[in-house]
């Protein structure tokens, strides 16, 4: 049943005497123009977002050469998420926002279209800081007074920008309820009916509009067309971290591209495509980042979803904090790879990937974008197998040559064979452990992979016990010997009871009772750190639990145990 909406007193009050004339050029587009233009996208994640302001998390302020760095990688939009909460300088009814933000989301918007991008500008942590419909005691009068009155001076003072710009009204907006989101729903009409009333170009400016969460099913489940008395051509934005366990590194969930993890993600875009047959959709936030993932199953990951929304034709928008993909300071990628594997599928050319463990029965894994090579070992011949999707390997380079095919390496159908004595001249038994070289090998088509030469060894502790203290985090010395952060944690107390998630005794064995990254361990370049959250854990248990620290690769006996008592 439509509900229908109203915003009565409250929009004559606000709209505007005269509309507003501008001087710029504006070229209306089709929403569906818009989404196959955008893609693929980028997000400037954590900084316009951050609370309270611009530079408070980890990323500087915005410069411009960040959007050339963009362009460069075959990016072709970006959204701007701008969190809103912090700058306001006026309370209702007037919800006067600072000029002075106004202006610099303004100017960022045109460093942004002035390189050809497209861009979303959105609302964003206002979500759950004061437009949280679902709060508990929440005034829906007021978020609905104020959401109009932000809307309404975001879109005065973005009336004149060009077709490149459109408008998101909210992200991931908290809910659950058919009540939620039929508020949300009338939230879209209100974001709409301010934007309009601003005038300029805003009637015929694309929106991608949004269900509860961005979360396909909910989005599928409620989601309502807007009042058809607007004109702005629109499309529907939803996000997609899916699995959980993979893509935030949850109970040593390391591998990913079973047929079954493929058969998942393609279920989830089609269901959404079904529902909305005719509308334009959007992925606008996605990542594997390469600080939680295994390179390997990041790789297939990111191939396979790009791949898969293309095919419900569906634009993907990576989602980057700063941390994950570009570092902006060095103008330089932390994985080159994904980025080419992202633009790659997305023009519809078939990427060449490695290949790793599927099996989550498995008792040890393996990842071809890796050749491990233990320490204190012999060094001999290597097989990886690969995924060639159709391609051919044309060349693998060194960091100093081109490698000689046949007395370098041996291609035998999809694996390739490293010759021991090509690897003797990295690495020997007493090589120190770490990432030694890359080899990058170049196909017939699509992104280049690199495959690193690890000389690894267990990882070593600073100490390996201590009695547990509530309150703070733990941060334990670890030299770290091959790749430089844990693969998983598992926490078992003294009489083998799981100190988390005690259903993990079904999953497979390099899973059952691993514990979460960041809410149970985290890690630096030299630390394991056990949280303030897990310690408490263990002491509310009464039990001594020993931290088993995981490392890459995922084979018997690569770890560290660390044990607190209580
Ligand atoms: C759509 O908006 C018009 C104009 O504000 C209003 O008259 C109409 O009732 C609305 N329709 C629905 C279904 O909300
Ligand atoms: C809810 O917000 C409206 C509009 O700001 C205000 O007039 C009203 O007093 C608020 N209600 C409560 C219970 O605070
Ligand atoms: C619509 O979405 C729901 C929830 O994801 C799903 O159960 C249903 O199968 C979808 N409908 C179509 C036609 O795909
Ligand atoms: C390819 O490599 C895998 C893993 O090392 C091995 O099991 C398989 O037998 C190899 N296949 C061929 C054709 O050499
Ligand atoms: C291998 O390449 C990655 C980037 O893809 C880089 O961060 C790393 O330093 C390189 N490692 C070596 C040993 O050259
Ligand atoms: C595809 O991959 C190649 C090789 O890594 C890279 O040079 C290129 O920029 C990528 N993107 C596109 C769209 O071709
Ligand atoms: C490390 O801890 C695990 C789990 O408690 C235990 O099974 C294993 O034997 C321990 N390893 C060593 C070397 O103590």
């Amino acid at each position: 049943m439509k509900k229908s909406f109203s915003l009565g007193a409250l929009a004559l009050f606000w709209r505007s005497a005269v509309a507003l004339t501008c001087t710029e050029t504006f070229t209306p587009v089709t929403a569906s123009a818009f989404v196959a233009a955008l893609n693929p996208g980028w997000n400037l994640g954590n900084t316009l977002d951050a609370t309270e302001t611009e530079g408070d998390w980890n990323n500087p302020p915005v410069v411009a050469a960040t959007f050339d760095d963009i362009k460069a990688a075959g990016f072709k939009s970006v959204r701007l998420p701008v969190t809103w909460a912090y700058h306001f300088t006026g309370s209702s009814p007037d919800w006067t926002v600072d000029a002075t933000w106004l202006q610099r989301v303004s100017d960022v918007v045109d460093m942004i279209t002035a390189r050809g991008f497209h861009t979303i500008v959105n609302v964003h942590h206002d979500s759950w800081i004061w437009a949280d419909v679902s709060a508990s005691g929440a005034n829906l009068t007021m978020i609905e007074e104020r959401f109009y009155r932000l809307w309404y001076q975001i879109g005065t003072k973005l009336a004149c920008k060009s077709q490149l710009v459109a408008f998101e009204p909210i992200n991931e907006p908290p809910g659950t309820t058919a009540e939620h989101a039929a508020e949300l729903n009338k939230l879209n009409n209100i974001f709409l009916q301010a934007i309009n009333d601003a005038s300029g170009f805003n009637p015929k400016r694309v929106v991608t509009l949004v269900g509860l969460g961005e979360d396909s099913v909910k989005t599928s489940t409620w989601f309502e067309p807007p009042n058809s008395s607007f004109t702005n051509p629109w499309a529907i934005q939803y996000h997609y971290y899916s699995p959980y366990d993979f893509i935030f590194s949850a109970w040593g969930k390391t591998i990913w591209g079973s047929d079954s993890d493929k058969a998942t993600l393609e279920a989830d875009f089609a269901n959404i495509r079904g529902n909305f047959t005719d509308v334009p959709l959007l992925i606008g936030e996605w990542a594997a980042s390469p600080v939680a993932t295994e390179t390997t199953g990041r790789w297939k990951y990111s191939d396979f979803l790009v791949k898969t929304a293309k095919k419900y034709n569906t634009a993907t928008l990576l989602w980057d904090n700063g941390n994950d993909f570009l570092d902006r300071s060095s103008h330089t990628w932390r994985d080159q790879v994904a980025i080419d594997i992202i633009t790659n599928a997305t023009e519809g050319v078939a990427n060449s990937l490695p290949d790793s463990t599927t099996d989550g029965a498995a008792t040890s894994q393996w990842s071809s974008a890796y050749i491990y090579h233990k320490a204190g070992t012999s060094v001999t011949d290597q097989s990886l197998p690969f995924l060639l999707n159709g391609n051919t390997l044309e060349s693998i380079h060194s960091s100093s040559k081109k490698l000689a095919a046949s007395t370098d390496y041996v291609v035998d159908g999809s694996n390739i064979t490293f010759k021991a004595s090509l690897l003797s001249s990295f690495i020997s038994s007493s090589t120190a452990p770490g990432p030694v070289t890359n080899l990058t090998l170049t196909f017939s088509a699509g992104a280049s992979l690199v495959v690193t030469v690890v000389q690894w060894d267990v990882p070593v502790l600073g100490s390996t016990t201590s009695k547990a203290v509530s309150g703070a985090d733990l941060a334990i010395p670890i030299t770290w010997k091959g790749v430089s952060k844990p693969a998983a944690v598992q926490a078992l107390e003294s009489d083998g009871t799981y100190l988390e998630d005690t259903w993990t005794v079904y999953l497979g064995p390099l899973q059952q009772a691993r514990t979460t990254y960041a809410n149970q361990w985290n890690w630096d370049s030299s630390h394991i750190i056990i949280t303030a959250s897990a310690v408490a854990d263990v002491i509310a248990s009464g039990k001594s639990t020993t931290f088993t620290v995981e490392a890459y690769p995922r084979v018997a006996g690569n770890y560290a145990n660390y044990t607190l008592t209580v």
